[in-house]
């Protein structure tokens, strides 16, 4: 099995590093006088980018952990489970949500509207990459470091099956 076959640059180490720098400033200007943030990584692809943002976030908050599970049913919109809940009681607090690409929009819709009903002060999003071209769901990202075309991602936290996770950069899977 060809693990480590070359997988090409879509997004340097270093694009991705200079845009979370970009975005970091501007998450921590517009959260200046939160009452409390708490920043909720939607696992699994989502950590390397959490990890990053939030240490380039120059303001006190606090973290918690997603997961979910989207079940493609007999309706075109499907459904979203939560597999993983946080522990985080955010009533009254601001809640940044953290997640690696934005395709049709259903989970990050989903998860939102979940976290709505719990009494926050706002809701917000925060994605690396968007794939504006396969949205399906009613929602734009409060906050993306790239747009991409319709391509299939690898690396930097996203993967196929499970690898590819570990790359330090965006790269472009293509099936050989
Ligand atoms: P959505 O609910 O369709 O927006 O699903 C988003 C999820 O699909 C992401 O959290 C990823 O796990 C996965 N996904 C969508 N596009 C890609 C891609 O190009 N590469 C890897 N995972 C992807
Ligand atoms: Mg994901």
């Amino acid at each position: 099995m060809d693990c480590k076959r070359e997988i090409p640059v879509l997004i340097s180490a270093e694009e991705i590093a200079a845009h979370i720098k970009e975005l970091a400033a501007r998450i921590a200007e517009d959260y200046r006088d939160s009452p409390g943030l708490t920043v909720v990584c939607v696992l699994s692809g989502a950590y390397i980018f959490m990890a990053d943002l939030v240490r380039a976030v120059n303001m006190p908050l606090t973290m918690d952990f997603v997961r979910a599970k989207s079940y493609d049913g007999t309706t075109s919109t499907g459904t979203v489970r939560v597999e993983l809940d946080i522990k985080t009681n955010i009533a009254g607090k601001d809640v940044l949500l953290v997640e690696d690409i934005l395709d049709t929009g259903r989970t990050l819709l989903a998860l939102k509207e979940i976290f709505l009903t719990r009494a926050p002060r706002s809701v917000k999003t925060a994605v690396l990459l968007d794939k504006p071209a396969r949205r399906t769901a009613a929602i734009a990202a409060d906050y993306r470091c790239f747009e991409i075309p319709d391509l299939f991602v690898v690396g930097y936290g996203l993967d196929c099956d499970e690898q590819f996770r570990e790359l330090p950069y965006v790269g472009i899977f293509t099936q050989t």
